[in-house]
């Protein structure tokens, strides 16, 4: 996951402009109430499972390199994965390790029966071909929905993994009781890990979904015209206060996706979470919005346990 650094300077002018404007109207989405509920239940049904079928669902983590955030990322997934009785290892290899390297790890994991599931952190160094060691990833134990026959089946209707954050979205809405049909749904952003598969999942059939989506980049146009336009407004660009009260229609549902660490030396680790949008004067304007950090960051993690749970009920010849 991309993670934005911003220097200090800027950082304090961002809490300025944000601080002046603040009259806080939206009401705050609390992804990590909802994240609670989303792993208590999953808890709940692992116990279940387990009790009926040895051995317990196995989640295989492969981390390359020192990356702080995707150490942290990691660590977080496995402390998840243990609260929720999900098993978990992680293989850790140095930064200059070589592509084949990694793909025979990823190979060991879809060999080891122990294993259900297997996530590889992304970014992986620059030396390596992300899409040649995602497609190594058994589809069947993908449960990150990276693959392309995984994307595939999402785009054809018939998804299996889909990737967590964007699940997590949709979760999150569902759960929040905010209503996806015939809404209109302005995604910026159209990553693989993000923006595309929610796109796909929002403009599908059925519960917190059926909506009308339009998804922005870098190429659109007149992008505030777009996202004035959004009932439900979805920042996933990894860029702190891309999306500014202007550019938002009064009333709208914000999610902001976007993590980006700001210097801020008054925290104990030098730095603070940012998410995409300016919080402080786009709450003056949304109806409801969701913070970064506590939005929707632990759905994500929830998700990756869900879908771990998934492969594990998959690799019994069951399904949801
Ligand atoms: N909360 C979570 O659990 C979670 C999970 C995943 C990611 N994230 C965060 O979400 C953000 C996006 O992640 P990602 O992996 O999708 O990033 P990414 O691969 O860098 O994609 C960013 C997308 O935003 C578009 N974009 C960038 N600047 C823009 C601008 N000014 N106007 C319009 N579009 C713009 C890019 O357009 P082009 O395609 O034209 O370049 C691209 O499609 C990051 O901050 C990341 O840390 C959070």
């Amino acid at each position: 996951m991309a993670v934005a650094e911003i220097p200090g300077s800027l950082a304090a002018d961002f809490q300025e402009v944000d601080q002046s404007k603040k009259r806080q109207t939206a009401r705050v989405i609390d992804g990590k109430a909802i994240a609670a509920k989303v792993r208590a239940s999953l808890a709940a049904e692992v116990s279940a499972l387990r009790e009926a079928h040895a051995p317990s669902p196995g989640l295989g983590v492969i981390l390359v390199g020192n990356d702080p955030a995707s150490h942290s990322y990691v660590r977080g997934k496995e402390r998840a994965c243990e609260e929720a009785g999900i098993f978990t290892e992680t293989m850790r290899l140095e930064g200059g390790v070589s592509q084949r390297e990694v793909v025979d790890q990823v190979e060991r994991f879809n060999r080891d029966k122990r294993f259900h599931g297997i996530l590889v952190q992304l970014p992986l160094p620059d030396h390596i071909d992300e899409r040649a060691v995602i497609r190594s990833v058994d589809p069947s134990k993908d449960v990150d929905g990276l693959h392309p026959e995984n994307a595939g089946l999402l785009l054809a209707g018939a998804p299996r993994f889909v990737p967590a954050t964007p699940l997590g979205v949709q979760r999150l809405l569902i759960e929040d009781g905010i209503e996806t049909n015939g809404a209109k749904v302005v995604i910026c952003g159209r990553s693989n890990i993000v923006g595309m598969p929610l796109a796909a999942l929002l403009l599908g059939r059925g519960r917190g979904a059926n909506a009308t989506v339009t998804v922005c980049h870098t190429g659109t146009r007149d992008l505030a015209s777009e996202t004035r336009q959004a009932d439900i407004l979805v920042a996933a660009v990894g860029e702190p206060r891309a999306i500014t009260s202007e550019m938002v229609k009064p009333g709208a549902v914000v999610i902001d996706v976007g993590i980006s660490r700001v210097e801020d030396q008054s925290r104990r680790r030098g730095y603070r979470l940012v998410g995409d949008v300016a919080y402080g004067e786009v709450s003056a304007v949304a109806s409801a919005i969701t913070p970064v950090p506590g939005g929707v960051g632990p759905m994500t993690i929830a998700m990756l346990l869900h879908n771990v749970l998934l492969a594990r009920k998959l690799s019994l010849g069951g399904g949801r």
